[in-house]
């Protein structure tokens, strides 16, 4: 798909978030790109960008062919701090540009979400970023970062599966060329008293189309103009999922999928309020 800024970025990619081990990391990254990815989505709070930069040097690929995403940490709001955080994932990952970097979360109590969207476009002016974006913004929050510098985010990265399907702020999104790109599109994979997963209404729509129930989640994102970066581990899910974008839902499949839609589906933090410093105590 293309950025708002020109640049392409593949729609599904790998979420990072809780690999384990060194060579779990490395055996997973190196399934992943035979399995065709080449969006990877790191943080700096998840404590493995060496990995990842180390497991993709290794992988084959050459580096214009990848596309990595890592996220400047709640701790590094404001101007200086931006640029030394950028500094830090650019060393750990091995790499003399991210292709996207996104604040990971906006932080409204301490008010430094602009000043830090200023570091970012600073930074990306002097070639270290290529494509810039946040993540978990509010649609005010959105505004607020367009009036102030008048550069628009490519992406917004969320919470974004069927039960918890933020309409409104895709919607915005669209309105303002920005990406929105799902975390969580399985609902973390276990979570509530029936998972996503195992949704009826998706298990139908999924036999219909001789699919499986992720490939109906990741293919409704990516009609809705969605990006989308499930975590898997296995050749079998890896495949599967990369494979989302060889059928088509008809008309009636998108408005069954867009019921399922909750005001409680959330499963993960509310960005209003989520101030969390230290990832272990999380
Ligand atoms: N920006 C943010 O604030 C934020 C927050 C949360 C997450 N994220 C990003 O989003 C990524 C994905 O989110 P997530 O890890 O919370 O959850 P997720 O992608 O919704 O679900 C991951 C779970 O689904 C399972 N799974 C994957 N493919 C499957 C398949 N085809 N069939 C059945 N199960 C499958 C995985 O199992 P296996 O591992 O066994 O394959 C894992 O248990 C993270 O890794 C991270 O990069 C960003």
């Amino acid at each position: 798909m293309i950025l708002n800024d020109g640049r392409l970025m593949p729609q599904l990619g790998l979420g990072l978030m809780r690999f384990g081990s060194e060579s779990e990391t490395a055996a997973v990254l190196s399934r992943a790109v035979s399995a065709g990815y080449r969006l990877f989505d790191s943080a700096a709070v998840y404590g493995n960008e060496q990995l990842v930069g180390e497991g993709l040097r290794q992988c084959g690929v050459v580096r214009q062919g990848l596309f990595v995403t890592t996220k400047l940490w709640n701790t590094e709001h404001g101007r200086l701090k931006a640029r030394a955080a950028l500094t830090g994932s650019l060393d750990r990952l091995g790499l003399d540009q991210i292709d996207l970097y996104l604040i990971h979360w906006p932080l409204p109590m301490e008010d430094l979400y602009v000043d830090t969207w200023r570091a970012l476009i600073e930074l990306q002016g002097e070639g270290l970023i290529g494509s810039i974006g946040v993540s978990n913004h509010t649609q005010e929050q959105l505004v607020r970062l367009i009036e102030a510098t008048g550069v628009v985010p490519a992406v917004n990265q969320i919470e974004m599966h069927p039960r918890f399907q933020q309409h409104m702020l895709h919607e915005f999104h669209k309105q303002h060329g920005i990406v929105s790109q799902a975390w969580s599109p399985f609902g973390g994979g276990g979570t509530g008293e029936v998972p996503v997963l195992s949704e009826p209404v998706l298990i139908k729509i999924a036999a219909k189309h001789d699919c499986t129930v992720s490939q109906v989640i990741l293919r409704w994102l990516t009609q809705l103009g969605a990006s989308a970066i499930p975590k898997a581990t296995s050749m079998k899910h890896l495949a599967e999922n990369i494979g989302a974008l060889a059928f088509d839902l008809d008309h009636a499949d998108m408005v069954e999928i867009a019921s399922l839609d909750s005001e409680y589906g959330r499963t993960g933090p509310n960005p209003m309020t989520f101030a969390v410093k230290d990832w272990s105590a999380s």
